[in-house]
């Protein structure tokens, strides 16, 4: 068997630990109340890229090399999500919050973390990373990894809080500009 249909084998065994995940109520604050993080179906993955979208757009013509995610379109999302797939996140019955992972071997990656402006410093970002460790437990994967970058200090500072440590720095791929890459990981198991 090649190395491709083993890994997309391993992947769909993954995937099947999935199944059965249930949505979990969590507390925010400011104001106090529930929000509902769930994985998301594929109906709702056009609503993922209109959070992720409306996310991204404070850094419009701020980063060099831009962010993807600010352009992103909804083929590409939903084409970064078929190695694994997304949560979202509810308060009452308006989608807030959003954010993909990727099934790899040894790990989850999680990307495009997304919470609508008028609703950040909830603690809403702080509960889909809890849901993803519960993605990640059920598919026996110990470690979980993510991208910043180095000018994104606040998001740095957020997931240290969750127990992430920075795994590298590497200039990006797409310039020779200051801003790096920051690689991060939180090993939980
Ligand atoms: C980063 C983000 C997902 C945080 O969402 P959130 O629900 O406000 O996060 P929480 O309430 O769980 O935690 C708040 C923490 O998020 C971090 N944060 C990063 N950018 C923030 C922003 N613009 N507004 C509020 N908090 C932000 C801070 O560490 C903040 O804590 P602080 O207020 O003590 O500084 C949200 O700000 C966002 O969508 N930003 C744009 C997209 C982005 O940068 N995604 C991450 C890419 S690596």
């Amino acid at each position: 068997m090649s190395e491709d249909a083993q890994t997309g084998n391993l992947r769909e065994v993954l995937r099947s630990c999935l199944r059965g995940i249930d949505p979990v109520d969590v507390p925010i604050t400011n104001p106090l109340g529930t929000a509902t993080i769930a994985l998301a179906h594929p109906q709702q993955f056009a609503c993922m890229h209109e959070i992720t979208r409306r996310a991204f757009a404070e850094y419009d013509g701020k980063l060099n090399p831009p962010s993807p995610a600010v352009t992103i379109t909804l083929d590409e999302l939903t084409e970064q999500m078929a190695e694994g797939g997304g949560v979202i996140a509810y308060v009452g019955d308006l989608p807030v919050g959003s954010a993909l992972f990727r099934l790899r071997p040894d790990h989850l990656y999680i990307g495009r973390l997304s919470v609508l402006p008028p609703m950040r410093g909830r603690g809403i970002a702080s509960a889909i990373l809890d849901y993803m460790e519960i993605i990640a437990a059920a598919a026996g994967l110990g470690e979980m990894r993510l991208g910043t970058r180095v000018s994104m200090e606040r998001n740095i500072a957020l997931y240290e809080r969750h127990g992430y440590v920075i795994t590298s720095e590497q200039p990006h791929p797409a310039t020779a500009g200051p801003d790096k890459v920051v690689w991060m990981a939180r090993r939980f198991k």
